[in-house]
């Protein structure tokens, strides 16, 4: 983001801040990557896990992103070298390269949700299997997931995200998600109901809403890691993007409040998605892990197959979800353009351009096969996100915590009491949690490569 006049002033509303922030935590994490996450890990102990990390870690962590942007009023990268200094400076180089890996795949995640907006309109998925064929909801997933589709379409993603920034649509992107917002609970909300009609609604609401305590302690070590990469990947955080957004904030601000609002509609349109997305499978009596990063897409087809327009309401969702990617993606690539301009002094078309194609090449080869897309992601958010993390907190909360008490406590009216419990709870808690989140994401990191990744070579 370029520190000229004229775009500080786009987002210096409240409302305004709120939006582009919403419009970054509100995307294929909420709608793709959460069902998926708690298909994997055991339904509602997952639940259990990441709303405490949402609320404990996830919050007080996005506050330290806040004081940063608002106290610089600068960029990602910018911000940590002008708040922290010293070697600190190459976090920002972190946080780029994070950037650049997580969009690589995301780019080719959205890629499928273009996929299917074509795809409903033409009823591809729509249809009964013969005897011995797999569901035609499920084989449809197959064929577009990889291959000349997916590399088609993550390239049409890239495209528009590189034309959103290098035209500077930065009010096209408020309004956007303005649309986006409402329209994802309207649209959701007639699915979530639908699916409660369902046979399997029974069966669903208990393994998504009753958590099995029992589960949750015998697979902590799974849990933990999952629930920590899904909750700094839903809200964006670990790569300082919510730097990036807090700098356009005035100091009358309650940082806590917007925080606030923010985790909380976040947080409810990801369980929304799986309102929707757990009765339909339990329906067609699918397990609920089976299909992995496909999980959205295999059950809102099959749902829409049934239901009467069901086409016409494909094209509205997988577009409206498509707006939340791109709200979502152009933050990411946002980081790593604006890096390019301070460091590089080079345009801001250009920058997009060639980062644009940098990023889309990186994710070729995640379009071979879906055990890529796994590959990247758990590298990205079960790692990079939470060491990112990690890093700013310490900066933060135990070298810098002076200043960032004193920026915290700006807009906070009875603040004293506040921000030392919040300092405290980021400094030991927060960080010991995260350091454990780490060790163990990288376990299930190798335990990956060792397991289905090995599988996938041989
Ligand atoms: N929060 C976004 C989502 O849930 O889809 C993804 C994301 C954006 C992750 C920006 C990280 C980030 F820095």
């Amino acid at each position: 983001m370029s520190n000229s006049n004229a775009e500080r002033e786009t987002w210096s509303t409240r409302i305004g801040f709120i939006l582009a922030a919403v419009g970054s935590a509100v995307g294929l994490g909420n709608i793709w990557r959460f069902p998926f996450q708690v298909g994997q890990e055991g339904g509602a102990a997952f639940i259990v896990m990441y709303l405490a990390f949402v609320v404990l870690i996830g919050f007080p962590a996005m506050m330290v992103e806040f004081v940063v942007g608002r106290s610089t009023g600068l960029n990602a990268v910018g911000g940590i070298r002008e708040f922290a200094g010293g070697a600190w400076k190459y976090l920002g180089g972190l946080f780029v390269f994070i950037g650049f890996v997580i969009l690589s795949y995301y780019s080719v995640v959205g890629g499928w949700v273009l996929r299917y907006v074509f795809g409903s309109a033409t009823g591809g998925y729509i249809g009964t299997a013969g005897p011995d064929e797999a569901p035609v909801a499920q084989q449809y997933f197959f064929d577009i997931a990889s291959g000349l589709d997916a590399l088609l379409f993550h390239a049409l993603f890239m495209a528009l995200v590189v034309l959103i920034v290098a035209l500077g649509i930065k009010r096209g992107i408020e309004l956007g998600v303005k649309i986006m917002v409402p329209a994802i609970i309207a649209i959701f909300a007639i699915l979530a109901v639908y699916a409660s009609t369902l046979s399997g609604a029974g069966e669903a609401y208990a393994y998504y809403l009753s958590p099995d305590l029992g589960y949750l302690i015998d697979n902590w070590k799974s849990i933990v890691p999952a629930a920590a990469g899904q909750g700094f990947f839903t809200l964006s955080l670990g790569m300082g993007v919510m730097i990036t957004y807090a700098s356009y904030l005035s100091e009358d601000e309650n940082l806590g409040i917007d925080g606030g609002t923010i985790v909380a509609f976040n947080t409810g349109i990801s369980i929304l998605t799986g309102l929707i997305v757990f009765p339909i499978l339990f329906s067609a009596g699918v397990s609920p892990g089976d299909p992995g990063a496909g999980a959205i897409f295999v059950s809102v087809a099959e749902a829409l197959g049934d239901l009467q327009f069901g086409r016409a309401i494909g094209v509205l969702f997988f577009a409206t979800v498509a707006i939340a990617a791109l709200s979502s993606a152009v933050s990411l690539i946002e980081v790593v353009v604006s890096y390019a301009i301070d460091e590089f002094n080079v345009p801001r078309v250009r920058a997009t351009a060639i980062i644009g194609t940098l990023i889309f090449a990186l994710g070729i080869p995640v379009t071979i096969d879906p055990v890529m897309v796994d590959l990247y992601d758990i590298f990205a958010a079960k790692i990079l996100l939470v060491l990112g993390g990690i890093l700013l907190v310490t900066a933060v909360s135990w070298i810098y915590s002076d200043k960032a008490l004193a920026e915290l406590s700006k807009g906070i009216g009875s603040f004293s009491g506040i921000g030392t419990v919040w300092l405290w709870t980021v400094r030991v808690p927060v960080l010991v949690v995260l350091i454990i989140s780490l060790y163990l994401g990288i376990d299930s990191f190798i335990d990956f490569l060792a397991g289905p990744f090995a599988e996938f070579l041989a």
